[in-house]
């Protein structure tokens, strides 16, 4: 398996005669892989002649310090667990230093508001750290196509309107959330929990699942207050939002309408670990 830690080398690669011109398919991710990463670099193989993951926790995204801390960073059984899916594949773990040369900062993005919704209003300047590493990476790496998890699904939305935006040629894919058998959506923030707590967080889901089942009954409003009461009772939990949210614009509804699509969306403290999920309603 090669790894590469620069750039130069990393492009250096790509771009020799033996590689080009094929076909590169691009899974970023922040490290601690889990099934859900590894199903992505699964369907990148399946379309692609190279597969590259980047592994890198982005310190631009973080809003909290402490977050950005205890993220874990575990490339060593990372690198293993890729290679059981297969030794071709191409991972670029560049430090901080590599990529942002000393001036840590994020560009200003303007994603037609989809990053003033849901997670952009709980983590202040998260998305244009997102959209700046992503944009790094996509000039990096120049895949065909890349593919992101659809847990972080404003994201996924983000990524897309920042590619038509600046015309990059680059298809983005979203991927189904791959779950625990419990139904917890899987993260890579869920190492920071207990057993028990893995246990108690498929809490999360139950509701998402009951919501769905629940909405062609019941209003969003009336859906919101009912979570809200569920959240209180439970005192490892902390809410911190639910929305239903059209799936276009991500703005949160009232009342529905016909021939558009909606999902529920949650962000949830369990103890001092941020968890989200969401569900499509229809
Ligand atoms: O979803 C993630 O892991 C990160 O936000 C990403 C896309 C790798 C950018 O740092």
């Amino acid at each position: 398996m090669l790894i590469f830690k620069t750039q130069e080398d990393l492009k250096t690669h790509l771009q020799s005669d033996f590689n080009s011109p094929k076909s590169v398919g691009f899974v970023p991710t922040m490290g601690a892989l889990h099934r859900g990463h590894l199903s992505l670099i699964e369907k990148s193989i399946s379309e692609n002649d190279l597969t590259v993951m980047s592994i890198f926790v982005n310190p631009t995204q973080f809003n909290n310090q402490a977050d950005l801390e205890n993220y874990p960073r575990t490339l060593e059984a990372d690198v293993e667990k890729l290679k059981q899916v297969s030794d071709k594949i191409i991972v670029f773990a560049p430090s901080v230093e590599e990529i942002y040369q000393g001036n840590t900062q994020s560009q200003n993005f303007d994603f037609d508001g989809l990053e003033h919704e849901m997670e952009g209003k709980h983590r202040p300047g998260h998305f244009d750290g997102v959209g700046t590493i992503v944009k790094r990476l996509f000039e990096i790496v120049q895949p065909d196509k890349a593919y992101f998890g659809e847990k972080d699904f404003q994201q996924l939305q983000i990524v897309k309107k920042m590619v038509a935006k600046n015309h990059l040629p680059v298809e983005v894919i979203g991927q189904p959330i791959f779950r625990e058998e419990n139904g917890l959506a899987m993260s890579s923030r869920n190492e920071r929990l207990s057993k028990i707590e893995r246990e108690e967080a498929s809490f999360i889901y139950k509701t998402l699942q009951e919501v769905k089942n629940q909405f062609g009954i019941k209003n969003a409003t009336e859906l919101t207050i009912w979570i809200e009461d569920e959240f209180k009772n439970k005192p490892n939990f902390k809410l911190e939002y639910f929305e239903i949210a059209d799936e276009s614009t991500l703005k949160s509804i009232q009342s529905k309408e016909p021939n558009k699509k909606y999902r529920a969306f949650i962000a949830v403290f369990m103890n001092d670990v941020r968890l989200i999920d969401t569900i499509s309603l229809n």
